[in-house]
Formats: structure tokens, C-alpha cells, sequence
């Protein structure tokens, strides 16, 4: 089965000034796509052709078929960080939500003093991700295509700090890029939701 590219939830330029439409039609319409056209031809023909995307990097991680395991992450990351973010997004959570940030870091600013270090200081291409584990809220940041469903996690937000990302909007200034995310992007309402399920599931 053949993986097709999913439209974003939202338009090119309901990112804007944050994210401008170049950057999010460049992301998505190029860097996603190219994943997608990329894995569709390495599995082409192999047993892969038939295991959704999740197992596809679980099994590709473990046999060590890196240019499969590579695209097929890359694939699932770029999907995943769509829903992290929204026009309406950024500030500080409600709710649950709010709740666990207090139990798993302290006030709000431990959270984004936290998740800006992790940010900051992933060397070179990578992830930084929100995930949920026995009880409490996680930052962890990952190196180039890894994510942390290669472990069996299930994250509930993510940052892309690729240069391809924010290097037209940016140039080299990742911390202006980190802060904009957390101030104007960050989508809670999709956390909330993603850790209710994971909550019903377990
Ligand atoms: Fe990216």
C-alpha cells in the first residue's frame, strides 16, 4: 500500500506571521512529501508494503534498514508535528493539562525553560517531543529521523528544529523559532486530546 501526503489541517498562511506560507508550502509540499515518494519506493515489493506506518518503523529500526526506517520516521514526525501546532496555539494550558505540567516540572516556566533547553541544544538536525509515561509529562529530544515511537512511546506534541523548518524565517536564530512555538503554536487542545486517549487506551 502506497502512503499518500495528508493535507494540514490548516491553510499555508494561517501560520502567519509566525510560520510564513513559503516555509509551511516548502515543509510540507517538498521536505513531507519527499519523505513519503522516498519510503513508497524503498518498500516497494518487501513485506513493509503491508504494515501500517508505526510498524514499519519499529520493524525497520530493529532489522537496521536504515533508509526505510529513515523516511518512514520522517513520514509519521512531519504528520504528528501538524497536529502540534495551530493558528490558535501557544500560551499556557487549561485543565488536566495544566494539572500534569504542575506535577512534572513545577510552574509553567520550568515547562518552557525546559523544553527551550532541549530545543536549543539538540546539535544539528532533530526533534524535540512532549510525551506521557506512567503518570507524568516527559521532554526528550531526539537526534535527526529517531522519535519516540521507535520505543514504543507515545508523544503528545512535537518541535521540528530541522534547519528546513525555520531557516527562511529565522535564518540561524533557532531561540526566536522555539519561542514563537511555544508563545503562538503549540496546539494544548491536541495534547489534551491525544493524552485522553492514551489515558482510555491504557
Ligand atoms: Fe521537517
Amino acid at each position: 500500500m502506497a502512503f499518500k501526503l495528508d493535507e494540514l489541517p490548516y491553510a499555508y498562511d494561517s501560520l502567519e506571521p509566525a510560520i510564513s506560507s513559503r516555509t509551511l508550502e516548502i515543509h510540507h509540499g517538498k521536505h513531507h512529501q519527499g519523505y513519503i515518494d522516498k519510503l513508497n519506493k524503498a518498500i516497494s515489493d518487501t513485506d513493509y508494503a503491508d504494515y501500517d506506518l508505526p510498524k514499519i518503523i519499529q520493524a525497520s529500526h530493529e532489522a537496521g534498514d536504515d533508509k526505510v526506517f529513515r523516511n518512514a520516521a520522517q513520514a509519521w514526525n512531519h504528520a504528528f508535528l501538524w497536529q502540534s501546532m495551530s493558528p490558535n496555539g501557544g500560551g499556557v494550558p487549561t485543565g488536566p493539562m495544566a494539572d500534569l505540567i504542575a506535577t512534572s516540572f513545577g510552574d509553567y516556566s520550568d515547562f518552557t525553560d525546559k523544553f527551550r533547553s532541549a530545543a536549543r541544544s539538540q546539535f544539528g538536525s532533530g526533534w524535540v517531543w512532549l510525551t506521557y509515561d506512567s503518570g507524568l509529562l516527559q521532554i526528550e529530544s531526539t537526534g535527526n529521523a529517531d522519535t519516540p515511537i521507535m520505543n514504543g512511546k507515545q508523544p503528545l506534541l512535537t518541535l521540528d528544529v530541522w534547519e528546513h523548518a525555520y531557516y527562511l524565517d529565522y535564518q540561524n536564530e533557532r531561540v526566536q523559532y522555539i519561542d514563537v512555538f511555544l508563545n503562538e503554536l503549540l496546539d494544548w487542545t491536541s495534547a489534551a486530546a491525544k493524552l485522553e486517549k492514551n489515558n482510555e487506551a491504557a
